[in-house]
C-alpha cells in the first residue's frame, strides 16, 4: 500500500491526533530550501553549535576499543548511576542514590517516561508555559489533559504560586516546567520555586516534572535552583536533566532522571519493555562529562550569554517587537503580534504560523512560531549560532518587517 489519505487514516488515533513537532518542521522546511540554492540562516532548531569537548569524545573511543559492544543494563551503567546521583548530590543538593537514577535516550525520553508512568486517563498535568513543544503531546499520548498556565510577557514570562494553586484540582497529578525555558529563556528563582513548593506542598497527590536540561546555561547572578532539593516535596519532584545542551551533546542522546525509587523502577520496568538500556558508548562518555573538567561547559555559557546581549539588543531595534531579556538557554523570544493582520502587499501574516513560514520563504530566516509553545504571540529565536550569521539574520528580519502595513 502506498501512502496517501486513505493510509494515513489507517494509523492508531493516537498518532493522528499527535501534532508533528513544530521546530523539526521547521527545520526541515529550511533544508529544503537550502538544498534549493538559497542562503538559509537557520535559527530554528535548538541545539549548541559547538562541539562536544574532547575529553568525552576521548573516553567514548576508549569505551569501543575497552569493548563495551554488549546491551547495558536498562537503567544504565552502575557507575554511571553513581556519577550522576554524586552530580545530584554536587550541583543540585539533593540526595539519591544509583537505585534513584534511571538513564534514558535523551531528556526527551526521560521526560516521556515519567509521564507514561504516572499519568492514568483523564489526568491532568499542569504545564507552565511558555513551554517547550512536546510537552502537551506527550501528555496527549499518556491520555491526559494539559492544563496550560500563562506566564506573562510583565512577569518574564513566569507563572505564580497563587495562578498555580487556582489551577489545581483532584484530578491534578504533575506540574511541569522548564528552568532556564525553552522557548523564553526564563529562569525560575529560588524564591519563586520555594512559593511553588508551599502550593505542591499543600496538595499531597500532586507530583513536580522538572526538567533542568538547560540547568549549566544560567546567566542569573544566583544560578541554578533545583525545586527537588526542598525537602518537604523531595520525594514528589523527578527531576530531569541530560548532557545534550550543556556539554553540546544532543546526538549523543543521554537523558536522565532523579526520583523516588517506586518512579524510577516504573520507568525502568517501562524501558525493559520498548527501548532497553541506553547506547552504552554514550553512556561512557557521559561519565567523562559529569565527572570530568567543568570549563568547556562555562566557556560555551559565556558564548551563550554574550551572543544573548547582541540579539536582545538588535532586535530592540525593530519597530513593534516586544523583547525580554533571557536569563539563560539560547533562545530570544520576542512578541511579534504588533505584526498580525498586517501584509506586504502578497501575504497578510495572521498568526505566529503565518510569520514564521513568510519570514523562511521571504528572507530566508528559520525561526520557530510561538504556537506550538503555548505562545501564540511569540517567535523563537535560537542564539546557538555565529555573531555574524545573528546579526545578519536580525538585519534580515528588520527588512523584512519594513515591508509589513
Ligand atoms: C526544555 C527541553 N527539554 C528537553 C529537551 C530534550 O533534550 P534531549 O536532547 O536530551 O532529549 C529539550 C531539547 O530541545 C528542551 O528544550
Amino acid at each position: 500500500m502506498s501512502a496517501s489519505v486513505e493510509t494515513a487514516s489507517l494509523l492508531a488515533d493516537r498518532i493522528i491526533a499527535l501534532e508533528e513537532s513544530s521546530t523539526l518542521a521547521m527545520t526541515k522546511k529550511a533544508r529544503e530550501l537550502a538544498a534549493q540554492g538559497h542562503k538559509v540562516i537557520s535559527l530554528s532548531v535548538g541545539e549548541p553549535d559547538f562541539k562536544t569537548p574532547k575529553h568525552i569524545c576521548e573516553a567514548a573511543k576508549q569505551a569501543i576499543d575497552e569493548g563495551y559492544h554488549g546491551y547495558s543494563p536498562v537503567a544504565g551503567y552502575a557507575d554511571l548511576r553513581k556519577a550522576i546521583a554524586d552530580k545530584f548530590k554536587r550541583e543540585n543538593n539533593i540526595d539519591w542514590k544509583p537505585e534513584n537514577i534511571v538513564v534514558s535516550t535523551g531528556a526527551k525520553h526521560s521526560l516521556a517516561n515519567v509521564i507514561q508512568v504516572l499519568v492514568n486517563p483523564g489526568d491532568e498535568v499542569v504545564i507552565l508555559a511558555p513551554y517547550w513543544v512536546s510537552y502537551s503531546e506527550m501528555v496527549k499520548l499518556a491520555e491526559g489533559k494539559s492544563v496550560v498556565l500563562d506566564g506573562a510577557f510583565e512577569n518574564n514570562f513566569k507563572v505564580t504560586a497563587e495562578q498555580l494553586e487556582a489551577a489545581i484540582t483532584d484530578r491534578t497529578k504533575i506540574v511541569m516546567y522548564a528552568s532556564p525555558n525553552n522557548p523564553t529563556g526564563s529562569v525560575y528563582s529560588e524564591a519563586e520555586l520555594r512559593a511553588i513548593a508551599d502550593v505542591i506542598a499543600r496538595h499531597e497527590n500532586v507530583f513536580v516534572l522538572a526538567d533542568e536540561i538547560y540547568e549549566h546555561i544560567n546567566f542569573t547572578p544566583n544560578g541554578h535552583f533545583s525545586i527537588g532539593s526542598i525537602p518537604e516535596i523531595k520525594d514528589r519532584v523527578i527531576t530531569v536533566n541530560g548532557v545534550a545542551k550543556g556539554f553540546a551533546m544532543t546526538g549523543w542522546r543521554i537523558g536522565y532522571i532523579g526520583a523516588a525509587k517506586w518512579i524510577a523502577d516504573g520507568v525502568e520496568k517501562l524501558q525493559g519493555q520498548v527501548t532497553s538500556g541506553t547506547n552504552s558508548i554514550a553512556q561512557r562518555a557521559t561519565i567523562a562529562a559529569l565527572n570530568g573538567p567543568t570549563e568547556p561547559t562555562r566557556e560555551m555559557a559565556q558564548a551563550y550569554e554574550r551572543r544573548r546581549d547582541l540579539v536582545v539588543k538588535l532586535l530592540k531595534e525593530i519597530p513593534g517587537f516586544k523583547v525580554n531579556v533571557p536569563e539563560g538557554a539560547f533562545y530570544a523570544f520576542p512578541d511579534i503580534s504588533y505584526y498580525y493582520g498586517k501584509s506586504d502587499g502578497e501575504t497578510t501574516i495572521n498568526n505566529s504560523d503565518d510569520f514564521a513560514l513568510w519570514l523562511l520563504n521571504k528572507a530566508y530566516v528559520a525561526t520557530v512560531a510561538g504556537s506550538g509553545f503555548g505562545a501564540p504571540y511569540g517567535l523563537r529565536i535560537s542564539t546557538a549560532a555565529s555573531d555574524e550569521s545573528l546579526t545578519e539574520a536580525v538585519q534580515r528580519i528588520k527588512e523584512a518587517v519594513a515591508t509589513l502595513k
